[in-house]
């Protein structure tokens, strides 16, 4: 039997659980996206309450492309202190850490008309993600770890479709990606959309994703994460033992209890109080506004 707190490995960092924070871009830099202090509190609560892996909000990487406010950032070396002294912070408890990089410009299948060697056919349309890829495997080298968070589905009519997204896992293995993250592009309205079926799967109550992820989990051989809509322990460790999916990622649930996975830890196994309401996002930084859990 597999458990929720056994050290694994992804890729080539050993994590104390199977927990993540999914990345949750939480509007607290300054206006050039530079850390605070309250976004250094934020990421030391997080390991010290023992998520295994922290993956930051997204963080641009072009200066003249800032896709939200308050976002990381990472676009010259005037970044490089600051984000050692994060990670130096979140190692400190055992916890590990990942930036997630992001530009703001890519557009989905339904909008992305090119007509160029990266438009039409799903091998034009993936060329750039694996252009990035390699081009980061390339540079960073091959111990680093690279994870790559996918859409499921695009959940439309002539969007991106799940058999699509499959292939793209498989390349994606082929090629040396060490993890892949499953998730929707649906969070603000997934709750509204559980019970509907898309490509052939149902969208669950709990863990949204995870008949997709699931079938994703058979078909390839490097780790796969879920995140959305997890609440419950108990049925996160069901899904750990029935399927093959290794990690599961929280981002609301964390924002309302930052000190969840202590708590699950400690014996303590009642559901996340996130009422996943996706109240969480204010002009001031994004927080729990329900049960009030901003960082002073
Ligand atoms: C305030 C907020 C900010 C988010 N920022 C990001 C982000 O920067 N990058 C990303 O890939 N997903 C982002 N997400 C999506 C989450 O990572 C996650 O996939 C989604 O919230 C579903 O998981 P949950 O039900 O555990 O919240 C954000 C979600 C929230 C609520
Ligand atoms: S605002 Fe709602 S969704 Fe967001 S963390 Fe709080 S309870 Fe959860």
């Amino acid at each position: 039997m597999k458990t929720l707190f056994e050290e694994t490995k992804l890729g080539n960092i050993s994590i104390q659980n199977r927990f993540l924070r999914s990345a949750t871009w939480e509007n607290m830099t300054t206006e050039d996206g530079h850390l605070t202090d309250k976004l250094y509190k934020i990421y030391e609560n997080l390991a010290k309450s023992g998520v295994g892996l922290i993956i930051t909000g997204y963080a641009n990487i072009v200066k003249e492309e800032q896709p939200n406010h308050g976002m990381m950032r990472i676009y010259d070396d005037s970044f490089i202190d600051e984000y050692k002294k994060l990670t130096n912070i979140v190692h400190n408890y055992n916890s590990k850490i990942i930036m997630q990089v992001a530009y703001g410009g890519t557009k989905t299948k339904f909008n992305h008309r090119r007509t160029d060697e990266y438009g039409g056919s799903l091998a034009n349309r993936m060329r750039f993600l694996l252009e990035i890829y390699n081009k980061v495997r390339e540079k960073a080298g091959d111990k680093f770890t690279i994870l790559i968070k996918l859409t499921s589905s695009e959940f439309f009519q002539g969007g991106l479709t799940f058999d699509e997204t499959k292939l793209i896992c498989k390349k994606l293995e082929e090629v040396g990606v060490d993890a892949i993250e499953i998730t929707g592009n649906i969070h603000g309205k997934a709750k509204s959309m559980v019970g509907e079926v898309f490509d052939g799967y149902r969208i669950q109550e709990e863990g949204y994703f995870t008949e997709y992820a699931k079938i994703i989990s058979n078909e390839i051989n490097i780790p796969i994460i879920t995140v959305g809509g997890f609440k419950n322990i108990d049925k996160i460790e069901k899904l750990l033992n029935e399927t093959n999916i290794d990690f599961f990622g929280l981002s609301r649930p964390l924002l309302a209890e930052p000190d969840l996975i202590k708590r699950w830890k400690s014996g303590d196994r009642k559901a996340s109080i996130c009422l996943s309401c996706s109240k969480c996002r204010t002009s001031k930084g994004n927080y729990c506004t329900i049960f009030n859990t901003c960082v002073k």
